[in-house]
């Protein structure tokens, strides 16, 4: 008989996972391989949750609010928006959920625990640059999360990389929409 050590395609042979999946039933989804802190991960996810919201809130606003010349078509994005940002703001809180914590939707301190922000523009092209801006800060904030979680939560990493792909689009949408409206982007350039 050969080695079955050799011969074995996992790491962990299925008794010993049976074993540890049966210690500390009590922590749910988050077992004994879950490599990241646990605690900090939640802590992230809930600034993520609260950036989301926000992000539902100002295009929702913006939507019901746009007037003018074009303004139809520009609502009928931002609502699209609006409801991906939900979207996002539902993945995000059952993912705090499936790690033990409490998805906080308290709308007390919820401007500060955002990454973005929710503005306040009235005209048109306004609304449309910060939202571009807030995409830009999102997109930035994603990109170093993906890079924290990498390996030692593969699940929060690959959710984050679905929401980054969409918050890309927003950013490109919103910047589409500008040039249409103003010949050139309306951004500070570096330096
Ligand atoms: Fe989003
Ligand atoms: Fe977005």
């Amino acid at each position: 008989m050969s080695n079955s050590t050799a011969t074995k395609p996992f790491l962990s042979d299925v008794a010993e996972l049976r074993k540890r999946a049966r210690e500390h039933i009590e922590t749910g989804a988050v077992t004994t391989t879950y490599e990241g802190d646990v605690e900090q991960a939640i802590e992230i996810l809930q600034s993520v949750l609260a950036t989301e919201i926000v992000c539902v809130l100002r295009y929702t606003q913006n939507a019901i609010a746009a007037v003018g010349i074009d303004s139809e078509s520009v609502k009928d994005e931002f609502m699209e928006h609006a409801g991906e940002e939900q979207e996002h703001m539902m993945m995000v809180a059952e993912r705090i959920n499936q790690l033990g914590g409490n998805p906080n939707f308290d709308p007390d301190g919820l401007a500060t625990r955002a990454a973005s922000e929710y503005g306040g523009a009235e005209t048109l092209v306004d609304m449309i640059k910060e939202n571009l801006i807030a995409e830009r800060i999102a997109v930035d904030h994603y990109r170093e999360l993906i890079r924290y979680f990498a390996e030692k939560d593969p699940t929060t990493r690959v959710m984050l990389e679905g929401i980054l792909a969409t918050e890309e689009e927003h950013a490109n949408d919103m910047h589409d929409l500008l040039v249409a409206r103003e010949g050139t982007p309306f951004l500070p350039g570096p330096g």
